[in-house]
């Protein structure tokens, strides 16, 4: 991956671009400070892109992913010709290894997959797997938006809300899921104020949401992560808003470390937990939260801020990126496909019955 300067202003749905036969990423680790794209001629580079967390939000990572594929088909036909598609199995394993918890990736590389399989082996397969990858975009984007009036619909405005870590146009293909119905709901009038939370260690809250919400106009005031709970114990905040990385078949939900927490404080304080995401991020292969795959990453990120060591000397730190919140915690899971309320097992499949 290359840094590269592109002559647009960065935008929140301009996050993951294909321009001239490559893929460009908005680098998430500079924002709010500077807007530089990253240029992905491979999929190597792609993989690369995806662990470093230059792109990030579990949609983005399997959009990403797509075009990724896309990269590899053109250039393993270019090097193996009518043998590429036994060559790419290396580029699927390779953008596979890339992050462990969002279910979107593999939801995206197993469609990837199957395209593959329906393709001639002579001919460039270039043109079909970018297709393929614009229309899982396109259609991440249409979804965000069913899903955010959706899940406006359930919210009694004006009521202040608390968020977590970036759902946004940044971490989806546009419009976002729980920024997405946070959108949609200021649309209409039902939102006061959005209290983001800053969401140690990346600050997806202060860097991205915050970035995004003052973008569009949206009221926003920052908080540290611990100070949620006291926020709404002050009253005034209708529900907590998040996205999920993977949603087990019982609605146990796996999204950023802090979630669970911010699910407790939620209950305990009468505040109703909306879960947002597309159908994409439900796993009905797992049957619940305790067999979902839970990413830890380097403790330097814990123990550091600002690229400055925070941490006393010699101590070490314990840095899962996600947790998972009970079903029980949550009041409703808004996808595209519709709305779950109270989730169980039986009310998740009847979203994929109808
Ligand atoms: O580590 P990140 O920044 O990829 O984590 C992102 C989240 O946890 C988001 O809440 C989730 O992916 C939903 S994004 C629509």
């Amino acid at each position: 991956m290359e840094e590269v300067r592109l002559d647009l202003r960065a935008d929140a749905n301009r996050a993951i671009l294909w321009r001239d036969g490559d893929l460009y990423l908005l680098d998430q680790r500079q924002l709010p400070h500077e807007e530089r794209y990253v240029r992905c001629r491979d999929a190597r580079a792609t993989a690369d892109a995806i662990r470093a967390m230059v792109v990030r939000g579990a949609p983005a990572i399997g959009i990403t992913a797509a075009y990724g594929v896309a990269l590899a088909g053109r250039l393993r036909h270019a090097a193996h010709g009518a043998g590429w598609k036994a060559a790419i199995a290396e580029d699927f394993a390779t953008l596979a290894a890339s992050r462990p918890t969002a279910v979107n990736l593999f939801w995206a590389l197993d469609r990837m997959r199957g395209r593959v399989v329906a393709l001639p082996d002579g001919a460039d397969p270039g043109a079909a797997l970018l297709a393929e990858a614009q229309a899982i975009h396109a259609e991440d984007v249409i979804a965000n938006r069913v899903l955010g009036d959706l899940g406006a619909a359930l919210i009694a405005g004006p009521t202040d809300v608390v968020t977590h870590c970036n759902t946004g146009g940044l971490a989806t293909g546009g419009h976002g899921t729980a920024l997405g119905v946070i959108r949609s709901a200021w649309a209409q009038g039902l939102i006061g104020c959005v209290y983001a939370d800053e969401t140690r260690p990346w600050l997806q809250g202060s860097r991205l949401t915050a970035w995004e919400l003052a973008r569009d106009g949206i009221p926003v005031s920052l908080m540290a992560d611990g100070a949620a709970a006291a926020r709404m114990a002050r009253g005034g905040v209708g529900w907590a808003i998040v996205g999920a990385d993977r949603i087990a078949a019982n609605g146990d939900t796996a999204n950023k470390i802090g979630t669970y927490g911010l699910a407790v404080a939620a209950r305990y304080h009468g505040v109703r937990f909306m879960v947002a995401a597309p159908t994409s991020t439900i796993d009905r292969t797992v049957a619940t939260g305790a067999q979902i795959p839970i990413e830890e990453r380097d403790p330097a990120e814990v123990l550091s801020c600002g690229g400055r060591r925070v941490g006393a000397p010699g101590v070490d730190a314990w840095n899962p990126v996600f947790d998972v919140t009970p079903a029980a915690l949550i009041d409703a899971i808004v996808t595209e496909r519709g709305v779950v309320l109270q989730p169980t097992a039986e009310r998740i499949a009847a979203l994929f019955d109808a």
